[in-house]
């Protein structure tokens, strides 16, 4: 779906699909370069990272295994509860391994600051975090991050996998919900 199809449920554009993925290949350049001759996991959070991981493992010129979990700290409102629980853990070991969270966006950093310590007891030899998005005055914890794509103002956004009550993640770009849709 383009931005262009659902104009009227949006108040603004932020990122049309060639700037995101402009931003995730600057990111898959300079993780190739920190993770040289590594075989990074990167662990993906449903379902909001779906279509980061899809393009940014593919963009990745390094050997790099997938994993998957789902947690929940959200449901279906706009406002972070600060409860994460899992409801999808990985298959993976991680003993060893150097993990990348590939997350689509931190909001609080309530879920990732609680996701950073849970991978990191498992055993890990590196936990690092790529988020697409972040909103850097929802901040209510301090989370190192160490790979951002866009730094964006405190408003709810949907688009590229992120949803509002599982709407909208199949569209291309990232804009602003307008107040109609939600309230
Ligand atoms: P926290 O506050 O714990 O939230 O950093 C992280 C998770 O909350 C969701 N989230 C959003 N989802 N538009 C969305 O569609 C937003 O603006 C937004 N802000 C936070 C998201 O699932 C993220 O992983
Ligand atoms: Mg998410």
């Amino acid at each position: 779906m383009e931005l262009s199809d659902i104009e009227s449920d949006l108040t603004s554009v932020l990122y049309t699909e060639e700037q995101i993925h402009a931003a995730i290949a600057e990111v898959a350049r300079a993780v190739e370069v920190d993770y040289a001759g590594r075989e990074p996991l990167l662990v993906g959070v449903l379902k909001g990272a779906v279509m980061v991981m899809a393009d940014f493992a593919r963009e990745l010129k390094l050997n790099a295994q997938m994993d998957w979990m789902a947690v929940s700290s959200y449901g279906s409102g706009t406002k972070s509860s600060g409860v994460v629980r899992i409801l999808k853990d990985l298959d993976t070991d991680l003993h060893g391994r150097d993990v990348i969270i590939v997350e689509d966006i931190i909001d609080s950093g309530l879920t990732l600051s609680w996701l950073l310590e849970n991978l990191k007891s498992r055993g890990a030899a590196s936990v690092e975090i790529f988020a697409l998005l972040r909103k850097p005055e929802a901040a209510k914890v301090h989370v190192d991050v160490k790979y951002v794509g866009f730094e964006i103002p405190n408003e709810f956004v949907v688009g590229y996998g992120l949803d509002f009550a599982e709407k909208y993640r199949n569209l291309r770009g990232v804009g602003v919900l307008a107040p109609h849709v939600y309230s």
